[in-house]
């Protein structure tokens, strides 16, 4: 498929939910003069449990949406859509297409104690992209790698809870076996788990750095359309639009709260533009 694209186009944003808004922080950090399209596939949530196919079938409805939306890239938020959807997505659009892997290099490369530990979505940890990482940069070192899923996790953020006490149990019990283990740095491999630092930080204190991908995925980003000449030449700050694929006022109350990233880096306007899109 093909679009014509302008540099003035907004970047598309694309997650299952609430969890690529710490992304998308870091992306208007790093991109502050573009306009941004963020779409939450909430109708489909949870991805991490899902199918490889399933996933695959979804991510592709997303982008599509997306690229009907005009937009110059497509930034897939999502380390459990990237695992199973980036050749695929390449090889039909396109448009620059910038996916993430959970952030296990600069882990390996900070451990001090030789063991890393990785959270991410059961999928994720299916997925080839993860495995491919741990493969080649972790098994060389002989550095530990251990890792840690729950199908709660999601649902728990989605629906307010990521400082609650049901959070913080799952955690625990997770976690422990990592910290037991004694890693030092804690890859924080779904987009939502930035959400999660203060239940972390309440449960271990500073026994982890707590590592994830946004930044650099920003600044990929930012190379990427620098390098296709589609960086926008407005002088003014870019805007976001909201696009959810269930219920507008469902997603609101989450999506006005995280919309600023896991450091509250942006302050939500009042109220939020977010409108219902079919994929
Ligand atoms: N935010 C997604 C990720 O980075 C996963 C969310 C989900 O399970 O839907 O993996």
């Amino acid at each position: 498929m093909s679009h014509p694209m302008s540099s003035a186009a907004p970047i598309g944003v694309f997650d299952s939910g609430v969890g690529g808004l710490s992304v998308l922080a870091e992306l208007r950090r790093a991109l502050p003069r573009e306009d941004f399209i963020y779409l939450a596939d909430t109708a489909h949530l949870p991805y991490g449990t899902r199918e490889d196919d399933d996933i695959r079938q979804l991510t592709a409805r997303a982008v599509t949406a997306l690229h009907g939306q005009g937009v110059k890239a497509v930034v897939v938020a999502c380390n459990t859509a990237s695992a199973f959807s980036l050749d695929h997505l390449r090889s039909h659009f396109a448009l620059p297409i910038i996916g993430l892997v959970p952030a296990v290099k600069p882990a390996l490369k900070a451990t001090r104690t030789g063991v890393v530990g990785v959270l991410a979505t059961p999928s994720t940890m299916r997925g080839s992209l993860l495995q491919t990482v741990i493969r080649e940069y972790a098994e060389p070192t002989g550095i530990q790698v251990v890792k840690a899923a729950s199908p709660e996790l999601v649902p728990l953020i989605e629906t307010g809870q990521a400082n609650s006490p049901r959070t913080r149990a799952v955690l625990r019990d997770i976690l422990t076996p990592i910290a037991e283990a004694g890693g030092d740095q804690l890859v924080l491999g779904c987009t939502h788990y930035p959400f999660l630092s203060g239940s972390i930080r309440a449960e271990f204190g500073d026994q982890f750095a707590l590592v994830d991908s946004g930044a650099a995925v920003a600044r990929h980003t930012r190379n990427v359309l620098e390098q296709s000449g589609l960086l926008t030449e407005v002088p003014q700050p870019g805007e976001v639009r909201y696009l959810v694929t269930g219920e507008v006022e469902a997603a609101r109350p989450q999506l006005t709260m995280l919309s600023g990233g896991s450091a509250g880096l942006f302050a939500a306007p009042s109220p939020l533009d977010i409108a219902a899109i079919q994929t």
